[in-house]
């Protein structure tokens, strides 16, 4: 089962993509979805819907353990602060095998067990698809 490590709390969470819950927040499966299914609050102001950065994280190690960035992930994140090329939104991120994240210092005031930061995801309607 993969396994995540969140830096720098050190907390690392092991989870089965085939019966972990979704958490209706980013790609299932994502460090998003993996951290809000463990307790562990990523900021995630846009609901997961690709359209912030404030779920930018970096992956230190396992890169080859995440789903590939889309086109449309990768222009998001052009307009994120504190870019490296191991940087990605976690809500974009699928997790498919062991790796070590690292929440950026300039994020990680929003990070806190349990969660209780604002979400405009719930206040901006997304459009349903057709
Ligand atoms: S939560 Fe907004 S882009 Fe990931």
């Amino acid at each position: 089962m993969p396994k995540v490590t969140f830096l720098p709390e050190n907390v690392t969470v092991e989870f089965d993509p085939e019966t972990m819950p979704y958490s209706e927040h980013g790609l299932k499966a994502s460090v998003l979805d993996v951290a809000l299914n463990n307790g562990l609050h990523l900021e995630h102001a846009c609901g997961g819907n690709n359209a912030c950065t404030t779920c930018h994280i970096k992956i230190k190690e396992g890169m080859a353990n995440v789903s590939e960035m889309e086109d449309d992930e990768a222009d998001r994140l052009d307009q994120a602060a504190d870019l490296s090329l191991n940087s990605r939104l976690g809500c974009q991120c699928v997790v498919t095998g062991d790796i070590v994240i690292e929440i950026p210092a300039w994020n990680r005031n929003y990070v806190s067990e349990g969660g209780g930061s604002m979400n405009l995801g719930d206040a901006i309607p997304v459009p349903a698809k057709k």
